[in-house]
């Protein structure tokens, strides 16, 4: 079987499919669980400085093509939270700790305060007042952010993109220079949807960020452009469903893949190995190594 081992952003990793942010990362059983279904690496839901509820309900529907969702970043807050990673390390798979704040001072003290192996700054929740993309569409922020944290930290650092943005490179480039270890692209998507028969928006919060099947070719996309671009690794989320899609993914020029909204399918937590084990089928079919397809496609552009 082809290898699938190597170093994803920075961490060793036995495989690259992750699991992503936000999606069964909000316990460490949880976390420990998708590391023993064959995880490469798992994400938390994003943490920050104080405990908060998130937005009123309904607070995630099912739309055509995906899921939109509006949590409003709940957490229990980084002090509350350490064991949670603690027991997800137990899965034998790298966490990585989703975190959030409003500035690079709130940045920097929800990371000094957690004990993970690594780090992946949320700076693009599309609809969280004052968090995510509220910062995170403005290049000098992103740059200070990332400085801040990786000043005060010594795992690597990632800081997730937002796709809302009319130059998503502007904001790798930023991440780059304050000293990321790599970006991860994409986040949701911002969008609505509207219950016909009453006219009001289903989701409490009015807007939320759109996931799964539908976003795959917006993150293909970004994925492409920032590993054209930059110098340090991409890591593609956003409607990887299947070994073909993480393929594709690599293909684009991504270093790693991460799962979320396809975890809610039939097959559960299984999605990882069967993943993992197409992508290393696919290699040994083509008798290629997994070097060999990051940026396959970008031959042809
Ligand atoms: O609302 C949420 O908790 C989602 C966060 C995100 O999309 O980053």
């Amino acid at each position: 079987m082809a290898s699938l081992s190597g170093e994803v952003g920075g961490i060793q990793m036995a495989n690259p499919v992750l699991l992503a942010a936000g999606i069964l990362g909000t316990t460490g059983a949880s976390l420990k669980r998708a590391a023993r279904a064959g995880a490469g690496g798992v994400v938390t839901k994003s943490v920050g400085s104080i405990p908060r509820d998130g937005h009123r309900g309904p607070t995630v529907v099912q739309v055509e093509g995906g899921l939109l969702n509006a949590m409003g970043l709940p957490n229990p807050s980084y002090t509350n939270f350490q064991e949670e990673i603690d027991i997800g390390r137990e899965g034998g798979a790298p966490v990585v700790a989703s975190i959030f704040g409003s500035g690079p001072q709130e940045f920097e003290e929800v990371a000094e305060g957690l004990d993970a192996d690594g780090f992946e700054l949320n700076l693009s929740c599309p609809h969280a007042e004052r968090y995510g993309a509220e910062i995170g569409c403005e290049a000098c922020k992103v740059e200070a952010i990332t400085r801040a944290v990786k000043g005060s930290v010594s795992v690597p650092v990632w800081v997730k993109l937002t796709p809302n943005v009319a130059d998503v490179i502007g904001l790798g480039l930023a991440a780059q220079r304050g000293g990321a270890d790599a970006v991860v692209a994409i986040n949701t998507l911002k969008a609505m949807a509207i219950d016909v028969e009453s006219g009001r928006p289903i989701l409490g919060n009015r807007f939320g960020g759109l996931s799964g099947p539908a976003i795959k070719p917006v993150a293909m996309r970004c994925v492409f452009d920032l590993a054209s671009a930059l110098e340090i690794p991409v890591i593609g989320v956003g409607g990887v469903a299947s070994w073909q899609d993480a393929a594709e993914m690599i293909m684009a020029g991504a270093a790693g893949v991460q799962v979320g909204t396809a975890l809610g399918r039939a097959e559960g937590y299984g999605i990882f190995r069967s993943i993992s084990e197409g992508l290393s089928n696919y290699l040994d079919r083509k008798g290629m190594a997994l070097a060999e397809l990051k940026g396959l496609a970008r031959r042809f552009s």
